[in-house]
């Protein structure tokens, strides 16, 4: 790869990098976190030149952008696959099967974490939860849910993504857009998928069905509950009154002075055991 872009591509990118920056008129540092998944979606991940640009861009050193590049998973500094597999190895996903898709996909592509296979198609990542444990045991690819999976439908989906054929994720987009194209929508440029398909599951959809079968309802933060106590401001949880999501944090106000002073040397500390007479 070369160390910079055409003056052609510069321009391009730089015009959009600018048109993250403005979405952030007062605080631009903020752009950091979109600007590189515009990198990403050039050059496949975080190259030594998206690192200039976004140092140019935004005034930062290009320690700090690294900084920032190499404390996030999602970043790359290296080039990833067209497709990002990963599969949740986390300890829900993985007794439900997890581990066995890991192994059975590692072993079948010939790659480990974080490793790419030798065309470039697929880059395998162990991951720690997918957020979606009530799908477990579930598989990614560019960040599409596929739900509920075993060793074959994972092998099936690789051999798909071989073959060139669409893949198709149980939620979201109605098909997997490559890593570039992926990229491009995290950078906050979207590309007309986000209404497809559905984007919640039966099972994540279940309590929310319940409740509106049985009439409950979470009550508004000033709303009293039965008991006559009002919710914790933010919580709008009924029954925890007696909870600590229902007490207010202290203020100085709540404590008295004697609470904060600290015992004396001959004064006990009300915190420590009350030693045996003798
Ligand atoms: S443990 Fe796998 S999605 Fe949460």
């Amino acid at each position: 790869m070369s160390e910079t872009w055409s003056d052609e591509d510069y321009a391009r990118i730089r015009r959009d990098a600018e048109a993250i920056v403005a979405r952030y008129p007062d605080f631009p540092r903020s752009a950091l976190g979109p600007m590189l998944h515009l990198v990403q979606s050039e050059d496949g991940f975080v190259s030594p030149r998206g690192i200039a640009l976004c140092s140019e861009v935004l005034d930062l050193s290009r320690a700090e952008v690294s900084a920032v590049a190499t404390f996030y998973s999602q970043y790359r500094r290296h080039p990833n696959g067209q497709y990002n597999v990963g599969v949740c190895v986390n300890p829900l996903c993985g007794v439900m099967g997890g581990e066995l898709i890991w192994e059975a996909l590692s072993g079948h592509l010939g790659v480990g974490h974080d490793e790419t296979t030798e065309d470039g198609l697929i880059t395998l990542e162990a991951l720690e939860c997918n957020a979606a444990c009530d799908h477990a045991p579930v598989v990614m690819v560019n960040w599409e849910f596929f739900d509920h999976q075993t060793p074959a439908s994972a092998l099936a989906i690789v051999e798909d993504l071989r073959a060139g054929v669409d893949i198709h994720p149980t939620r979201g987009a109605d098909r997997v857009h490559t890593f570039k194209e992926v990229s491009r929508v995290l950078a906050g440029f979207e590309d007309g998928h986000a209404d497809e398909g559905p984007s919640a599951g039966e099972p994540s959809l279940l309590g929310k069905r319940i409740a509106e079968e049985n009439g409950w309802r979470a009550p508004r933060v000033d709303e009293p509950t039965d008991s006559g106590a009002t919710p914790a401001a933010g919580t709008g949880r009924v029954g925890e009154e007696h909870s600590s999501a229902a007490h207010k944090p202290a203020t100085e106000a709540d404590v008295s002075p004697e609470k904060v002073e600290k015992p004396g040397v001959d004064e006990p500390d009300a915190d420590e055991p009350a030693k045996e007479e003798k």
